[in-house]
């Protein structure tokens, strides 16, 4: 039989247009059998299977996860042949190939169903199944939406067909499992991300992550995941510290250094690190060891068009506050000319995040790993507080210090924001 490169086309799925593709079974170089499944499409009613109306191999691929497709539209090319029929396993119904035109869809898939494997957070047990899996589509999809990975189903149903009844069971499975060292965790599974085609409510426009934000992104999803955060909140009466700060300014300025109350906090972090060294500290890699560093390099989150970077301030126990200031403008520019080298952005102990200069009255900032606590500040307002029987105004800042609660308890953190809050309200603190 000769070779021949033929178009596949959605067959006709009835009324529905503009159908979400939410997965895709197949890669170019694959050698599918005729009815094995090429995709899927998921409708606001259920989810279809669009098989492969002969035997060959995919050639191109011509959607992607999410695109909506309709009746007749081309999916992908196929190269038809006589040898790629032969390699249909043979309890596949071999078919010879059909025309490429549109066909009302087939149920399931007599092919294999790897699809399934590739979603995330996979349920698995220390004995499973590993043979392929055949599935219906609304069996597929009930896994998808488990987060079970169908390869390790053992089906029930005809010729092993996985059943709903076989997903529910896995489950149950594998939440009955002890939990121990290196086990499965017990509890509910995560769920997978519902697909969701947004252009049915609406206009929209798909914007790609930024590259920075694509790994920061990640790192911060671990951290949050991964760490107990606690955030503890307080503030600091920075009356006297504004005065001061608007005098050093003045002095400052013919030299060009702008001094913001950055250059402050930095400093009183550090101060009050010096009293608390276990928030200058990792855990090492076994987690039973505390890691103590007698160095104070501190990482400052720097907002940037394309995300946020952390440049790290060193030795700031050695430096004054004009030197602090001038070194906070000159990687504050640096990192939004995109001019930080990575190397400049290792080795912090501890992180500012600072939205003080936009607003807010306080915020949960995520811990930034290895290190054990992160220092939120949002705008210093003045307020009324309560002295010697009488209010008076003061400038009130906002700190949200957020913590590893392995390594830090409730206690101690309220005694560091609470002394890092009496440096802030007398600065010859800096001085002890
Ligand atoms: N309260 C009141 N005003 C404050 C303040 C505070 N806590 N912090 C800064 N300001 C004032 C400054 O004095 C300055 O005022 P001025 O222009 O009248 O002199 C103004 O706000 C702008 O300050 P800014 O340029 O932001 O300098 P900075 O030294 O405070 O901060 C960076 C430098 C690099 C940290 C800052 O530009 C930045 O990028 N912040 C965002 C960080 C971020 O995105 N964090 C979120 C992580 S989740």
């Amino acid at each position: 039989m000769s070779k021949e490169i033929r178009p596949i086309h959605v067959p006709d799925i009835g009324d529905y247009k503009n159908v979400p593709v939410i997965e895709i079974m197949v890669q170019v170089g694959d050698t599918v059998a005729a009815e094995q499944s090429l995709l899927t499409l998921e409708t606001d009613k259920a989810t279809m299977d669009v098989p492969a109306p002969f035997a060959g191999v995919v050639k191109e691929i011509k959607v992607k996860v999410s695109d909506v497709i309709s009746t007749g539209s081309l999916i992908m090319m196929m190269e038809s042949s006589a040898a790629a029929a032969t390699l249909t396993p043979a309890s596949q119904p071999h078919q010879s190939a059909a025309p490429a035109a549109p066909q009302t869809p087939t149920q399931p898939a007599t092919g294999t169903a790897p699809a399934a494997s590739k979603v995330a957070a996979p349920v698995s047990l220390g004995e499973h199944f590993t043979g392929k899996s055949h599935a219906s589509p609304s069996s597929r999809k009930f896994a998808r939406e488990l987060g079970v990975d169908l390869s390790r189903v053992k089906g029930s149903g005809i010729k092993g067909r996985v059943t709903k009844n076989d997903v529910q069971n896995f489950v149950k499975a594998a939440l009955s499992q002890p939990q121990g060292a290196g086990g499965m965790p017990s509890g509910m599974p995560v769920l997978a991300m519902p697909v969701i085609n947004f252009a049915k409510f609406g206009e929209i426009e798909t914007k790609p992550l930024s590259r920075i934000k694509k790994i920061s992104g990640a790192n911060l999803h671990r951290n949050w995941v991964t760490i107990p955060h606690i955030t503890q909140h307080d503030e600091a009466d920075i009356t006297e510290m504004e005065i001061f700060r608007k005098k050093l300014n003045e002095e400052y300025a013919a030299q060009g250094i702008k001094i913001t109350p950055l250059a402050f906090i930095l400093k009183a972090v550090v101060t009050t690190m010096q009293q608390f060294p276990d928030f200058n500290a990792s855990l090492d890699v076994s987690g039973e060891n505390l890691i103590l560093k007698k160095y104070f390099h501190i990482g400052v989150a720097v907002d940037t068009p394309d995300g946020l970077m952390v440049p790290v301030v060193r030795d700031v126990e050695q430096k004054g506050i004009a030197q602090l200031a001038k070194e906070l403008a000159e990687m504050g520019a640096k990192a939004r000319d995109k001019k930080i080298p990575a190397v400049d952005m290792q080795g912090g102990c501890f992180t500012i995040s600072s939205l003080g200069g936009i607003g807010g009255t306080a915020f949960t900032p995520i811990i930034n790993a290895p290190e054990v606590a992160i220092l939120g500040v949002s705008k210093a307002s003045m307020k009324a507080v309560y002295i010697d029987s009488a209010f008076v105004p003061r400038m009130m800042l906002p700190l949200s210090l957020s913590y590893d609660h392995r390594v830090i308890d409730g206690a101690s953190a309220a005694r560091f924001t609470t002394y890092l809050a009496q440096v802030l309200a007398d600065v010859r603190h800096f001085a002890l």
